[in-house]
């Protein structure tokens, strides 16, 4: 049977501020899903977070977009926010945008990646999540990955991955998508995914099969509610080894800490940190944004770990370039580009300047 891999996120309250989760929300979402394991619906769940956002990472056998599954998921969120309530945490509830749950999650709120595949004898699979940023921060790393040589030698040298990999990218402006071939379609591609705001990769595939590798979320919360309620902050599933990218290139593209957008009030360009689970805890100008790698073996549909990926002090060099990019970042202040550009901002006090200065400007244009 085909085993299905789904992590759905929210951020249903933070402690303190925006900066983590509560104990006793994990705690609540471990009991839910404890339940489910017991009544059948899940084979296995893995329960963390990455800074604010609560994060469920479980496997089934109900395919993608299965309703009981993201209903389970949601009723954990409706939960855990009683219990972010009844601590009075920061923002509870935030991200659960509707209040009835209508069969899908996807445009909720909530973010989803999901995938289904036939489990190899052995599947290694990390799970990436990442906080105060938003899904087009993973373009950089997936081309990476997946179509880079200079990143991924099994391009070159594994005859399961020469032929190349196949792209899906979301315009999520539009609501339409594209597949592109890599590499012959690779600098058409970078044209689209250099722009992450509006194209987003959402699932990368092998060529050679089409197997799939990797799924991504590609929520944008403040598109979804047409204003700002929330950080779209997203998460990677990719499948490693064995004619996939090996683990050590999966991991390699965050050796650079690129800058993606979110960070404070979810207005400004930051370095993206990758850190262990324990100090997925964004602070410093609520920030910089944070990812973490929770690696596991997929055994019979079981979750072997997780192996927290980023806790190598080989990613230290990282951590140090991306607090100093944050600090050279800092000192520009409320200008570009640190700050996001006007239409890019989910926070903006122009709307209520234009109208407070809309009789004091002068016409210069005779
Ligand atoms: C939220 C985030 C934070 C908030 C900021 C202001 O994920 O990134 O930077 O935007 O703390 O929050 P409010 O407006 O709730 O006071
Ligand atoms: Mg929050
Ligand atoms: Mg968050």
């Amino acid at each position: 049977d085909l085993l299905t891999f789904s992590v759905i996120k929210a951020d249903v309250g933070g402690y303190v501020g925006h900066s983590n989760v509560h104990p006793e929300l994990l705690e609540t979402a471990r009991k839910q899903t404890a339940e489910a394991i017991s009544s059948g619906l899940l084979i296995d769940a893995y329960v963390t977070n990455c800074g604010d956002d609560l994060q469920l990472i479980m496997t089934h056998r109900h395919g993608v977009d299965n309703s009981e599954v993201h209903q389970f998921a949601w009723d954990t969120f409706v939960a855990c926010t009683e219990t972010a309530k009844s601590l009075k945490l920061y923002g509870a509830g935030q991200d659960l945008l509707s209040d009835t749950f209508a069969g899908n999650i996807t445009g909720m709120g909530p973010g989803v990646a999901e995938m289904e595949f036939e489990e190899r004898p052995s599947e290694p699979v990390i799970v990436f999540m990442a906080d105060k940023t938003s899904p087009g921060a993973w373009n950089l790393p997936l081309f990476n990955i997946y179509a880079n040589p200079f990143n991924s030698p099994g391009l070159v040298i594994d005859t399961k991955m020469h032929q190349g990999f196949e792209f899906e990218v979301m315009d999520v402006i539009d609501h339409k998508s594209i597949r592109f071939v890599c590499p012959e379609e690779m600098y058409e591609m970078l044209m689209f995914i250099g722009a992450p705001r509006r194209y987003m990769i959402k699932h990368v595939y092998r060529r050679m099969d089409g197997m799939i590798a990797a799924s991504a979320s590609t929520q944008r919360l403040s598109l979804i509610a047409g204003k700002y309620v929330g950080k779209d902050d997203p998460v990677l599933v990719t499948r490693c080894q064995s004619g996939l990218p090996a683990v050590g290139e999966t991991l390699e593209p965050f050796t650079f800490a690129h800058t993606a957008e979110g960070w404070m009030r979810g207005s400004h360009h930051g370095p993206l940190m990758p850190c262990s689970f324990e100090d997925a805890t964004p602070s410093r100008f609520d920030g910089p944004p944070r990812v973490i790698a929770a690696g596991f073996q997929v055994a019979e549909g079981k979750l072997i770990g997780a192996r927290d990926m980023f806790a190598d002090p080989a990613f230290d060099r990282a951590r140090a370039q991306a607090n100093e990019v944050a600090d050279y970042l800092r000192r520009h202040g409320p200008f570009e580009p640190h700050r996001l550009g006007l239409d890019e901002m989910e926070y903006t006090t122009m709307p209520q300047l234009m109208e407070k200065f809309k009789d004091r400007w002068v016409d210069e244009s005779e």
